[in-house]
């Protein structure tokens, strides 16, 4: 998978579809081609060295010149290229400047895994590490690229030591940085907020910069750690995507900067606005890993190869391979205001109709009645639940539910016992008042004690009643930042405690969440197999979420709800069936009073369990392949129609599959539609009920003839079949 061509000073990074070289040059590590695979050959024409300014040693006087146009693997700040750098390194007097140089390779099997963070792991994996040094500061710099066997995705990651006499400050430490020599891209990014996370946008590149990134504390409601640079003319199916995420959950950055001379150089790793880390003599330090993906079979090829190396190569909770339990949650159905009794109907409800797990949502410890207080004092509240949880937990495991439970372990209440006896706990800066932010502050966990703290509130309740499932939840970001270098290791202790959790409870099933889905990141996925998408559980929303969610992360990450009509957060009233369509992208489960549905909604539910529990494995473990597209026309998807989406997730072997069509707006005088199916076997048959009719049909008609879907008479109507092979 990796060569080194001597002669060439050439290293090719080859993975089943696509080729990665560098070269190094004059004694500079030099990107030379990333593209569609290519043998392994001198590719050193590529980089213009010919031209002028020439190499350094062959044209010392335009060094500068030099700086400013090679295109530099891991470019610096300081001396002479006035792109965008990667790195950054500052002495005592305030002097930022770095000139890396090629020192060493290695070439093995196995891979480098970046310290207390989430990483990629598994067999099958060859890794290139190529140390750089600057020579005055004595700051050695390994580059560390992963290529996994079958994946076309390389990991890249940073660590550096410090082998110098005096100590500097790393101003900034990217994760990964490519010079691309083409201005033929289009940016497709994602941005959001509260309840409209992960909209994607798709918008050509102008000179200059255009970035994206959040400074939050967390990856954010805003903008993804995700982007990918894409032909004008590449569609879901077909052309060239190249695409960057990031294995971090806190402060981001990334970008594509269109240079002078129009080539691009697309970078991603943690924020540099205000980084600063404090790096003396003989210490060392590690940036997160990126992911980048090559495809020459579209945007959709680009997700699938996400998809599989996430799915084979990050998720490390066992319930990668199991089949999670149908959840119902009771935050839709009773936010604060609950009591046992009324918990307990709603259980015996769900049992009946076949829900397997009952999550208890916010409200359930301290004193909480809202959202302002009781945070960090992790102790039922006897007044809702007298005798604590057991009576409530008993009650669930004997009617053979599992029962699951939400903590926010990050946060303290101002109004708390735990605030009250420390009230140095809360992130701040002395002499400033602390900002609020729902009634809350953040627990600085930078510090072991306050971690310590909460861990053994936690683990006394989850070693008294039995859990078999969390929901970690994260719900304000992080102000009055009370040093350099403070956001960084916050996530650092965040990825402890979590690491301590799947380590003594590894049978527990984890959800993360932040307000909905602030840290919808490839970093949590590490921990946590599923991560609450959205607190819009509006199923035409969530068309839009859950496609902006799968560009990069597998649907079987995506924690998805059916909820009651009117949507609380949008008032739309959608079908029953519907909804239940929708949450099959993802985790599917309930999220609403089963005790107040009709008796025709709650007569859908067991057929809708059954339905789930047969297609499930197809969603974890198949590859999907989108067919429509849920963004309006003006927005990214310019050339697709809006009005309806579709979606095929396909098993491994092809042997079977499940299709999805929503209709999203009916019209007038509507004639059917034709939906081209994908990812299916050509030649094989596959046997379907559609909208009433048994068919049998081949998988070359079905993906170049397609599907007629009949007009269904209303907004927001679907169907769901399954294709089997015949
Ligand atoms: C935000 C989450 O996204 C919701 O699902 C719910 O758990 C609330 N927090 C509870 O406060």
């Amino acid at each position: 998978m990796i060569t080194y061509l001597e002669e060439a000073g050439q290293f090719q990074l080859d993975t089943p579809h696509a080729s990665y070289v560098l070269t190094v040059a004059d004694g500079f590590l030099l990107h030379t081609y990333w593209g569609k695979r290519i043998a392994p050959q001198d590719l050193s024409d590529l980089l213009r060295l010919g031209d002028p300014p020439f190499v350094p040693s062959k044209n010392e006087r335009e060094r500068a010149s030099f700086m400013d146009c090679a295109p530099f693997e891991y470019p610096c700040a300081g001396t002479g290229d006035y792109r965008e750098a990667a790195i950054g390194i500052e002495n005592e007097d305030g002097a930022c400047a770095c000139n890396l140089r090629y020192i060493s390779h290695r070439i093995y099997n196995g891979k480098y895994n970046p310290r207390c963070m989430p990483h990629t792991w598994g067999n099958g994996c060859e890794t290139l590490d190529i140390l750089l040094r600057d020579e005055p500061t004595g700051v050695e710099v390994t580059l560390h690229y992963t290529v996994f066997d079958g994946i076309d995705a390389i990991i890249r990651s940073v660590s550096l030591e410090h082998c110098g006499y005096r100590d500097v400050t790393l101003r900034r430490v990217l994760s990964a940085s490519v010079d691309l020599d083409d201005d033929r891209f289009e940016m497709l990014s994602l941005y959001g907020s509260w309840a409209r996370e992960r909209q994607a946008e798709r918008l050509p590149l102008r000179h200059g910069k255009q970035r994206l990134d959040s400074s939050r504390g967390e990856s954010s409601h805003q903008y993804s750690p995700f982007f990918a640079l894409v032909r004008p003319e590449t569609t879901e199916q077909q052309g060239e995507a190249y695409g960057f995420t990031l294995i971090w959950s806190g402060d981001f950055m990334l970008q594509a900067e269109l240079t002078q001379f129009c080539q691009t150089r697309a970078q991603i790793g943690m924020q540099t606005d205000d980084f600063s880390h404090a790096f003396s003599t003989e210490s060392e330090f590690d940036a997160p890993e990126a992911v980048l993906v090559y495809s020459e079979s579209g945007i959709g090829g680009m997700s699938r190869t996400f998809h599989k190396l996430f799915s084979d190569h990050l998720i490390r909770s066992d319930y990668r391979y199991i089949e999670r339990p149908v959840l119902i949650n009771n935050w839709e159905a009773t936010y604060f205001h609950f009591d046992l009794e009324k918990l307990k109907t709603i259980a015996d409800e769900a049992a009946k109709l076949g829900i397997e797990l009952f999550v208890l949502d916010d409200g359930w410890f301290g004193r909480r009645d809202s959202d302002n207080c009781s945070l960090g004092d992790w102790t039922p509240d006897e007044r809702k639940l007298p005798g604590g949880l057991k009576p409530l937990t008993d009650h669930i495991t004997g009617r053979g539910m599992q029962f699951g439970l939400w903590f926010e372990p990050e946060m303290i209440s101002p109004d708390s016992d735990l605030f009250r006896e420390n009230p140095d706990f809360a992130v701040g800066i002395e002499g400033r008042p602390r900002t609020q932010s729902r009634a809350q502050y953040v627990l600085d966990y930078t510090r072991q004690d306050v971690r310590d703290a909460i861990w053994e509130q936690m683990k006394k309740i989850l070693d008294s009643v039995p859990v078999s499932y969390i929901k970690w939840d994260m719900n304000r970001q992080l102000t009055e930042i009370p040093r350099a270098g403070f956001r960084r290791a916050y996530m650092l202790g965040v990825y402890q405690m979590l690491e301590r959790l799947v380590t003594e409870y590894p049978d527990i099933l984890l959800e993360s969440c932040s307000g909905g889905g602030a840290r919808f990141d490839a970093g949590m996925l590490y921990y946590s197999p599923q991560i609450w998408a959205s607190d819009n559980t509006d199923a035409k929303d969530r068309l839009r979420i859950q496609y902006g969610a799968s560009l990069f992360m597998p649907p079987s990450a995506i924690g998805s709800h059916v909820s009651v009509c009117p949507n609380h957060a949008t008032g739309r009233v959608t079908p029953f069936e519907t909804r239940a369509n929708v949450a099959m992208f993802g985790t599917f489960g309930y999220e609403l009073d089963v005790t107040q549905l009709s008796d025709a909604e709650k007569s859908q539910i067991p057929a809708q369990i059954s339905r789930w529990h047969g297609i499930s494995r197809l969603i974890r473990d198949g590859a999907l392949w989108r067919l429509g597209n849920p963004f309006r026309p003006s927005g990214y998807a310019a050339q697709q129609n809006a009005d309806f989406d579709a979606w095929i997730f396909v098993s491994a072997d092809k042997s079977e599959a499940v299709f999805t069509y929503i209709q999203i707006t009916a019209e007038a005088n509507m004639k059917s539609r034709r939906i081209l199916l994908a990812g299916l076997d050509s030649d094989a048959d596959y046997a379907f009920t559609l909208c009433g009719c048994e068919d049998v049909k081949s998988g070359a008609y079905l993906m170049q003839c397609g599907v007629m879907i009949p007009n269904l008479g209303g907004d927001m109507q679907s169907v769901q079949t399954v294709l089997q092979k015949v």
